[in-house]
C-alpha cells in the first residue's frame, strides 16, 4: 500500500544511504514512508496543511511527483490546475466527507480514498449585494 516513483533498475553498483546496491537491481523510492517519516512531519497523520506554509517542501522529503531525472513532466501543470480549480470550488463551496472516512486505496502509482472521495458541498452564503444606486430622475 506504498504509492511510490517509478522503479529505477540500477546500471552500476551505486550506494545510498550506506547501502551498497548492486547492478541490475530494482530499486524504488518510499514515498509514503518520506512522507510520514516523524523526524520530517511531526505528528504525520495529522492534516495540517499549514505545516508547509513557512517553508517550501524539500526536493527529497516530498515526493508526490518522483524525483530526479525522471520526475514527473506535468508536476508544475497539475499543480497550476488544483490551485485554479481548488480556488473556484472553495469560494463557492464548504467542503466535507459524506460519511466516516474510510481506509485509503491504492490505486496505481497513488493512493485514493476509500470510498471514491464523496464529499458534501455546501454553497457558502454570498455577501448581500450593495443596494443598487438611486437612479436620478431627469
Ligand atoms: C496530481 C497529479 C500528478 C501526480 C501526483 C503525478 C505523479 C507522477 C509520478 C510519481 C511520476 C513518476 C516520477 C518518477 O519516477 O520519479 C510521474 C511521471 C510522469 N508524469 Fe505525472 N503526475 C501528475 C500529473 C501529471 C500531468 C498533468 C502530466 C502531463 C500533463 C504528467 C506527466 C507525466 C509524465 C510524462 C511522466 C513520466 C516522466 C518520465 O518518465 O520522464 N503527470 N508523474
Amino acid at each position: 500500500m506504498l504509492p511510490n516513483p517509478e522503479p529505477r533498475l540500477t546500471m552500476r553498483p551505486v550506494e545510498i544511504g550506506g547501502w551498497t546496491y548492486p547492478e541490475g537491481v530494482t530499486l524504488i523510492a518510499g514515498a509514503q514512508l518520506v512522507h510520514h517519516d516523524p523526524a520530517i512531519y511531526p505528528d504525520p497523520y495529522a492534516f495540517r496543511p499549514e505545516r508547509f506554509l513557512d517553508a517550501k517542501p524539500g526536493t527529497y522529503t516530498w515526493l508526490p511527483f518522483g524525483g530526479g531525472r525522471r520526475r514527473c513532466l506535468g508536476a508544475s501543470f497539475a499543480v497550476q490546475e488544483m490551485r485554479v480549480v481548488l480556488r473556484a470550488a472553495t469560494a463557492r463551496f464548504t467542503v466535507g466527507p459524506a460519511g466516516p472516512v474510510r481506509r485509503p486505496r491504492r490505486r496505481m502509482i497513488t493512493l485514493t480514498p476509500g470510498d471514491g472521495g464523496t464529499v458534501v458541498l455546501a454553497r457558502r452564503v454570498a455577501a448581500p449585494a450593495a443596494e443598487p444606486a438611486a437612479v436620478a430622475a431627469a
